[in-house]
């Protein structure tokens, strides 16, 4: 099957297989909660990242944060879908920070794929279906006179 709010399960799975091998790198001395996650860019490259907590315990950067951040700051600027996922758990969803730090990077055309573990198929959803009604630059502009 394939329409705008799905990628390939070919594609989804070898996604989440990273976003399962970036768990192994989570930090997670407080939780014992590892999460991780994996981006795929508009060039096909793959992104990974875990979560990384601090003893300030609000410090913590998720593994979907983690991800975003290591591949904007390498020159990404959009991504077609993000797998998710969770050691101790069948299935994690990204949490609402997360959710808005990914849609500030969805591709030009069409919506952010997000790719949810625990289910065979895995599970798939626009991030708008997460993040209805989000905060975009678009609500900057007009205060802007824009
Ligand atoms: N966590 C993530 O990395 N991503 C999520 O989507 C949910 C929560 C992390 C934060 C913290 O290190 C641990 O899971 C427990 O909350």
């Amino acid at each position: 099957m394939s329409d705008a709010s799905r990628i390939n399960a070919h594609d989804a799975e070898r996604l989440m297989r990273a976003a399962r091998e970036a768990t192994r790198h989570a930090y997670v001395p407080y939780s014992n909660f590892p999460v991780g996650a994996a981006l795929l860019t508009e060039n096909g490259d793959v992104i990974t990242g875990a979560n990384v907590e601090n003893v300030s315990y609000g410090l913590t950067c998720c593994a979907e944060r983690t991800a975003c951040f290591t591949a904007a700051a390498t020159g990404h600027r959009a991504f077609v879908a993000v797998a998710v996922t969770a050691t101790k758990v069948q299935t994690v969803t990204p949490c609402g920070a997360c959710r808005q730090v990914l849609n500030e990077f969805k591709p030009k055309a069409g919506d952010m794929i997000v790719i949810l573990d625990g289910t065979e198929p895995l599970t798939q959803m626009p991030l708008a279906d997460l993040l209805p009604r989000a905060f975009v630059p678009r609500d900057l502009d007009e205060a802007a006179g824009r």
